[in-house]
């Protein structure tokens, strides 16, 4: 965990019971907790049961999260996903079943009963497309520009230093990759009473940022925040909670924001075919340095197949295909160096 970011906490004492919270909740779903879990609170957040049942049970009975992102997180066959603080793998086997045989999810936790949790269960129900590593979420140990989409649920307001990890999610996002999270803010500041209280903290309700704070986090990452949603039918259980979520407005909230890819020139020629579009591509990429991006749109549908090939031909990075219309595409395509 980071130190710097809340200067009167006492961070090794917040990661032990942060640590100690959630061994408890992998290892012992049933007892009872200061939020809610499992089950229940998944479908009252918005999963589809359908989705549930596809999953294993023991990773929804200790689901931990605070809302539903997945319509927002849009993940697609083929995307490599990484879940921050995964838990014992609910939201993790969720995007398994979105990614597909030729895609991956990977999960990273810092909590061993949580992480053993998840990677049993995947040995054990077969998810080959699922991974979990012991990780720090704040220095995670992924390469840049390497998933096409980075998930979450109720986990970066347990850390002190939210700026540290959306440097990071920006760090390893792909360009024109997404975040889409469910986390707690509030719309007060709280007060240090509730700030130091490292079991208010590990409760997922001292450490809630103030939502602009958070939300300004995001953006000096380098972030763009495409929604912000609130998760109305997240409850907090214990009175405390309760109580501050009444008085500073703590609350959950679903958000989308996006890793933008920087284009340095556009082409665009309306009823181009694709056979003439690739000469002109060509043309346009002798403008750019290696590293630098150019846009394409096209409207000949005959480019979906044509414009890769020719990136696979030519060694040119194809960053992002946007299927907008049924016709209109967006490719960006990257120089090779
Ligand atoms: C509220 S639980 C949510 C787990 C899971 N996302 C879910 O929805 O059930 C928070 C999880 O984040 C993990 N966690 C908290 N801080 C972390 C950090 N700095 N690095 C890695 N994992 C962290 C905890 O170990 C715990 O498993």
């Amino acid at each position: 965990m980071q130190t710097e970011a809340v200067p009167n906490l006492n961070i090794a004492d917040l990661e032990q019971k942060v640590k100690n919270m959630y061994r408890e909740v992998a290892l012992r779903p049933h007892e009872k907790y200061h939020f809610e879990m499992g089950r229940t609170l998944a479908e009252k957040l918005g999963y589809d049961p359908k989705q549930l049942d596809q999953i294993p049970r023991e990773a929804i009975e200790s689901f931990a999260g605070v809302g539903f992102f997945f319509d927002y997180a849009s993940i697609k066959e083929g995307d490599k996903v990484l879940d921050l603080g995964s838990g014992s793998g609910m939201d993790s086997f969720i995007a398994t079943l979105k990614v597909g045989k030729t895609g991956s999810v990977t999960g990273v936790d810092m909590t061993d009963e949580q992480l053993q949790k998840a990677e049993q269960l995947s040995m054990q129900y077969g998810f080959t497309n699922a991974s979990f590593q012991k990780g720090y979420i704040e220095r995670l140990p992924f390469d840049d520009n390497s998933f096409d989409v980075v998930i979450s649920n109720g986990v970066i307001n347990l850390c002190p230093d939210k700026a540290k990890i959306f440097n990071e999610v920006f760090r390893v996002l792909k360009p024109g990759g997404h975040m889409a999270i469910a986390d707690i803010v509030s719309e007060k500041n709280l007060p240090d009473n509730v700030v130091c209280d490292a079991t208010l903290w590990a409760s997922c309700i001292g450490g809630a940022a103030q939502e602009d704070e958070y939300a300004d986090a995001i953006k000096n990452a380098g972030l763009d925040i495409i929604g912000v949603i609130n998760n109305d039918r997240y409850a907090f259980i214990s009175l405390s909670a309760q109580s501050a979520s009444k008085k500073y407005g703590v609350k959950s909230v679903s958000l989308l924001a996006e890793k933008k890819i920087q284009a340095l020139v556009h082409l665009f020629v309306p009823g181009l075919a694709c056979a003439n579009l690739t000469p002109a591509i060509k043309h346009a990429m002798k403008d750019l340095q290696p590293g630098q991006v150019l846009e394409v749109i096209s409207d000949d549908f005959s480019s979906r197949e044509g414009v890769p090939a020719w990136c696979r031909l030519t060694g040119n990075k194809l960053l992002r295909e946007i299927d907008e219309t049924e016709d209109k595409t967006i490719f960006y395509i990257q120089k090779k160096n």
